[in-house]
């Protein structure tokens, strides 16, 4: 993690976040759930290194991507959705 900030795009909301952090940790930043399974519960992070699967959000428009195992870049586009 560096001093550097760069901004990310989270459902409807900008974020101001130090480069080199997960997504799942900006997430943290935000009172949202991760993303609906298909049963129709809420998931969120849970272990954090990349095991569970339970943190996956789309980036960049790109499905089920691991939020706590993807670094955070410049302009970044998360959605909860799917
Ligand atoms: S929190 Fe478990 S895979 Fe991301």
């Amino acid at each position: 993690v560096s001093a550097e900030r760069i901004r990310i795009h989270i459902n409807q909301h900008v974020l101001e976040v130090p480069a080199g952090i997960s997504v799942a940790a900006a997430m943290a930043q935000l009172p949202l759930p991760s993303r609906r399974s298909v049963s129709g519960q809420w998931r969120a992070p849970f272990c954090g290194m990349g095991i569970c699967f339970e943190c996956r959000v789309q980036i960049d428009g790109k499905a089920q991507q691991r939020a706590c195992m993807t670094p955070v870049r410049e302009g970044m586009q998360v959605s909860t959705d799917g």
